[in-house]
């Protein structure tokens, strides 16, 4: 039987990191989604095309090749934004379901987004849902596009994450928000060796179910 770990979240709550570790650890392939999102987003930014436009953004979901999340440049503001947006249009969302399947299918996998849990793989061994104040998320965030060379405005990332989890969680199709079987995840003042710690007890526990 293949082990699907599923880990969704808000942007900046801890989740890309603790699914990297917990894949290494357990020996699973990860798969960053929301890369996929930021691939059809930059697909369409780069034809010109409005994010907003359904009908684009479904045929640029269809266009999306699996090399298309390896290339660098991904974690532009510009591309947060318009991930955020084509990921609210369900033919966008249709058209990646297959290839996150597929993903975790092969031989088990720690996945990570905001639908894993409710929607990709519903019936996942272990399902964690992974938050962390806004205030705290937009600390590592603007840590982490300092780090880059980036020179952002705190207030302005705090704003632009606001904005992108309002989008995420209200729009129809597989809004952002916690599986009813998920274990909870605060990791505000969890750094990311004990936010793993609680992680692998919670594999452990579920993983056994
Ligand atoms: O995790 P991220 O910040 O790289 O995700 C970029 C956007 O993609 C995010 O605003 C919401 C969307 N997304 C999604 O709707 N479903 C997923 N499984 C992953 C990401």
């Amino acid at each position: 039987m293949t082990l699907i770990i599923a880990i969704d979240g808000p942007a900046a709550s801890g989740k890309g990191t603790l699914a990297r570790r917990l894949a290494a650890a357990l020996d699973l392939p990860y798969l960053d989604t929301g890369l996929l999102y930021r691939a059809v987003g930059r697909r369409l930014l780069e034809q010109g095309g409005d994010p907003a436009d359904a009908e684009k953004a479904a045929w640029a979901a269809r266009a999306v090749q699996p090399d298309d999340i390896q290339r660098p440049g991904l974690r532009s503001p510009e591309i947060d934004a318009a991930a955020s947006r084509v990921a609210a249009v369900p033919a966008v969302r249709a058209a990646l379901l297959d290839f996150q399947r597929e993903f975790g299918n092969r031989r088990g996998a720690v996945l990570d987004g905001r639908d894993i849990g409710t929607v990709v793989f519903p019936g996942a061994a272990v399902k964690l849902f992974v938050t962390a104040s806004l205030a705290e998320r937009a600390r590592r965030r603007w840590l982490e596009l300092r780090s880059r060379g980036v020179d952002a405005d705190l207030d302005q990332v705090a704003a632009d994450l606001r904005a992108r989890d309002a989008q995420d969680e209200t729009r129809a199709a597989a809004p952002l928000r916690p599986a009813s079987d998920a274990i909870l995840l605060d990791t505000t003042r969890l750094d990311p060796e004990a936010a793993f710690a609680e992680a692998m007890k919670a594999v452990t526990v579920m993983g056994k179910e």
